[in-house]
């Protein structure tokens, strides 16, 4: 393998100890809990709004509440790359997934500077504040602004504490009514490049500590309202029950036994509430979560039938009403031929032979892919963990990763 030379940069432990920095933002004792439009999403947004102004970026926070950092191109080029990832993070999550697309990028843009490289075209970097969509029933709400898929009706979705998003985004000190005016014109983009956490074990297992990401899963989110009718634990038989958690229980089973049947399908029943449960009573009323992705549009639908018929099933065996509600879904997303290349081409100049591989994970770029080209750059996560506090990336493998975007920078022309 080629030695690579360690590239001259500003400061080589910046990465990391921004990234340390970001993580501290949390608006839980216990870990990282960074959720849209919360006050910890505030001083986030406001701690990354001075790092891009430290490289020189013209900022501004949107009316999605997205940070937005602008680097003018050559005079006379308006055309600009988006560059970027997510601020936003589950509950008591890990510090990487989304933060570092977004500190690499301004890192990325700094270490150009710091060798004298100008740039044909403009960049903008942005800073997502819903990707996880885990405090509304909405998600990828400042992707989809910037895309100009926005969807006023969205406005309405309510978080578990009755918030509307309308209201949040007022109190976050955004415009509600702009969101929907945000959308960059079609021409004057000419993609998006995310460098993103594999989030997974591929890269571990095979040694490698980048990867060019080919195509990002399609998803459905769902909540499944369950209907039965509450009874006294001692003296109603079994066969006369109509208990929502046996049926719910049923279920899980049969939508396990699903995702298992097809090569890259996923189901996730990851949130389950029951209300008002007693030790004593047969339960009436339950409510879950099911996230269910697979790798192209039409294995998602064949599991999306079998899920339906599955949900009929377990109604019927025990009397229970149940109902589906999708919050959410998004198509198969493919990278862009042309943007995995030029990733592909960064890492070969390294001395690393590209891997290629699928992103089982959704990101921001599936918005952005509704109207420009996306590249996306995975790096190795201990163990593929994530979404917990033991996500962890080694420094050397994001200052890497930060290179590999930074030379993809300067391969682009606009
Ligand atoms: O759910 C996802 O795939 C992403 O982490 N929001
Ligand atoms: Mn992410
Ligand atoms: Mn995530």
């Amino acid at each position: 393998m080629k030695t690579t030379i360690p590239l001259p940069r500003p400061s080589p432990s910046r990465l990391m100890k921004r990234l340390d920095e970001l993580g501290a933002v949390s608006s839980a004792e216990d870990g990282l809990t960074r959720l849209y439009l919360s006050e910890a999403h505030r001083r986030a947004a406001a701690l990354v709004r001075g790092w891009m102004e430290q490289a020189g970026l013209e900022t501004r926070i949107d009316d999605a509440g997205t940070v937005c950092g602008v680097l003018a191109g050559a005079p006379g080029n308006a055309r600009r790359l988006l560059l970027g990832s997510h601020i936003d993070s589950v509950p008591r999550a890990g510090k990487f997934d989304g933060c570092l697309g977004v500190v690499a990028a301004i890192e990325a843009i700094d270490i150009l500077a710091s060798r004298g490289v100008r740039l044909p075209y403009a960049v903008e970097v942005l800073a997502f504040g819903d990707e996880e969509g885990v405090r509304f029933p909405v998600t990828l709400t400042g992707a989809r602004a910037v895309a100009g898929t926005f969807s006023p009706a969205s406005l309405a979705a309510v978080d578990a504490d009755g918030i509307t998003l309308e209201r949040a985004l007022r109190a976050f000190g955004c415009d509600p009514a702009g969101v929907a005016l945000i959308g960059r014109q079609r021409e004057d983009v000419f993609g998006y490049l995310e460098l993103h956490i594999e989030q997974g074990p591929v890269l571990e297992s095979e040694g490698l500590a980048v990867g060019v990401v080919t195509a990002i899963s399609a998803a459905q989110r769902s909540m499944l309202e369950f209907a039965g009718k509450a009874g006294h634990a001692g003296t109603v038989p079994m066969r006369l029950r109509q208990d929502v958690f046996a049926a719910l229980a049923e279920l899980a089973v049969a939508i396990r036994a699903i995702a298992l049947r097809q090569e890259g399908v996923v189901a996730t029943i990851g949130m389950v509430d029951l209300p008002r449960g007693a030790v004593n009573v047969i339960p009436s009323q339950l409510r879950c979560s099911l996230d269910l992705r697979a790798a192209s549009d039409a294995l998602l639908a064949e599991a999306s039938r079998a899920v339906a018929e599955a949900i009929a099933a377990a109604s019927q065996a025990h009397g229970v009403g149940i109902s589906q509600r999708v919050t959410y879904e998004s198509p198969a997303t493919t990278c862009a031929p042309g943007l995995q290349q030029a990733f592909a081409e960064a890492v070969a100049r390294t001395g690393l032979a590209p891997r290629f591989l699928p992103s089982g994970a959704g990101h921001d770029g599936v918005a952005l892919a509704a109207r420009w080209p996306i590249g996306m750059l995975f790096v190795r996560c201990k163990g593929g963990v994530s979404h917990h506090p033991d996500e962890y990336v080694a420094a050397e493998d994001a200052q890497l990763a930060t290179d590999i975007l930074a030379d993809t920078l300067t391969r682009l022309t606009g």
